[in-house]
């Protein structure tokens, strides 16, 4: 295992989110020289439970004009680390006054940079935004920001052909005066030609209980290309992500960072309106199909070519199963619980048939309409006795 440095935990331990080494105050003291204040031992107890130390001066917090500092939870030895850390650190000499970020806006798809392109930096205290800086890029895609305060964390946003990029937020880390980072960016296209579906997973949980099947299905998409995939117009076309969902569908969810507002349904269909950058996108998508609705069978369509479809069905006492060429079911247990699995590979777009083949929960429907069933039945009666009696009044 890697040694673990005292200014690894300093950084890692999140200490500087609120204190700076002789920068000034941020949320809570600067700590340059706080070993002329404590003991390494007191420092210990600092790192891992100020309470302790509030309980002992029976005065929290402890330094006026700060609020408490919470209990970071470290490890002895972690303590013991970032406590010598900052015993011995030492200002570098030549430090420069105020933080400098820098950096190149690279076109991956032209290969070219970008030239007089804005560039947002926004200055955050904690959560709370603060200042936003302005820069343009030069013809070499070089942009900079100077005279930055120490005691904030900084974001890069851009806007490159309607798609925004953001960068992590960064902080200097102490003894640092400058941040140096690579910004990409694509142009755009409305063409889904290197856009394919690596895999799809799909889980079949009949639930007789709620009266329900719930279908997670987990997509693995891929963007080849160098360009990023965008929905430019409103409305049913290919330049979207597309997925299929039965019609009567309910409880539709998205997960993997996918705002549902991002999607759009229509019917069978939902489309995905984010910006797909190249590499990998994952998305699950989940729903639910009232059992009363599907009857005997039900669909699950795809819009793409799949290299793997695996589908898992829990085995309950509705024998849901699939019902596809090629399909062969092998049994497998998740979390104690029996699925069948089905491997299929390299489909063409179309969709998976499922079977409910024991529809008795079909008998719980003749329950919901039985009254129903009954007065027609009581209601027919009535009116074969009042033939029957007419008749017999005319005998
Ligand atoms: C969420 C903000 C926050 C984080 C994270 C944090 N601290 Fe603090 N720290 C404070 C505040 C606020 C004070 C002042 C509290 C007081 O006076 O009671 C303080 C006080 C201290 C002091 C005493 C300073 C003095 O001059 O009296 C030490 C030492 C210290 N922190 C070390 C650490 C270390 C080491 C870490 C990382 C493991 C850390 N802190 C993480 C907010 C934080």
């Amino acid at each position: 295992m890697a040694q673990v440095s005292g200014e690894s935990v300093f950084i890692e331990g999140k200490c500087i989110r609120c204190h700076t080494l002789g920068r000034g105050r941020f949320v809570g003291p600067d700590l340059l020289g706080v070993g002329d204040r404590y003991s390494r031992d007191d420092l210990i107890r600092w790192a891992r439970d100020p309470e302790s130390i509030y309980a002992e001066e029976k005065k929290k917090p402890l330094n006026d004009g700060y609020p408490p500092m919470p209990p970071m939870n470290l490890s002895e030895s972690d303590a013991q680390k970032v406590a010598d850390y900052l015993m011995g650190y030492k200002l570098p000499s030549d430090l420069a006054e105020s933080g400098t970020i820098k950096g190149r806006i690279g076109n991956i798809t032209t290969g070219k940079p970008e030239e007089e392109h804005n560039v947002v930096l926004i200055s955050y205290m904690g959560d709370r935004q603060q200042e936003r800086h302005f820069a343009e890029s030069d013809s070499l895609g070089n942009f900079s920001f100077s005279s930055l305060r120490w005691d904030r964390s900084y974001e890069i946003v851009l806007f490159h052909e309607g798609v925004q990029y953001v960068s992590s937020k960064m902080v200097f880390l102490p003894g640092e005066d400058r941040i140096t980072l690579d910004l990409p960016v694509y142009d755009t296209t409305t063409s889904d030609e290197n856009v394919s579906l690596q895999s799809l997973n799909l889980i079949v949980y009949p639930d007789e209980e709620s009266g329900k099947v719930n279908v997670t299905s987990l997509y693995v998409f891929e963007n080849s290309g160098n360009t990023v995939f965008t929905a430019e117009s409103e409305g049913p076309d290919t330049s979207k992500l597309v997925f299929s969902i039965p019609e009567e569908a309910v409880d539709v969810t998205f997960s993997g960072g996918v705002n549902p507002e991002a999607m759009q349904r229509e019917e069978e269909k939902l489309y995905s309106k984010l910006p797909f950058l190249p590499g990998m996108k994952r998305i699950a998508l989940g729903y639910s199909l009232p059992l009363s609705q599907v009857r005997g069978k039900f669909q699950i369509g795809f819009n793409y070519e799949v290299a793997d479809l695996t589908v898992f069905v829990r085995k309950t006492e509705l024998g849901v199963r699939v019902e596809q060429p090629g399909a062969v079911a092998e049994e497998t247990m998740i979390h104690d619980e029996a699925f069948l699995k089905y491997q299929l590979s390299d489909l063409k777009p179309g969709d998976v048939t499922v079977i409910v083949s024991n529809t008795s929960f079909l008998k719980s429907d003749i329950g919901k309409y039985l009254p129903v069933i009954l007065f027609f039945v009581l209601v027919a009666a009535g009116i074969i006795s009042f033939f029957y009696r007419k008749n017999r009044l005319r005998i």
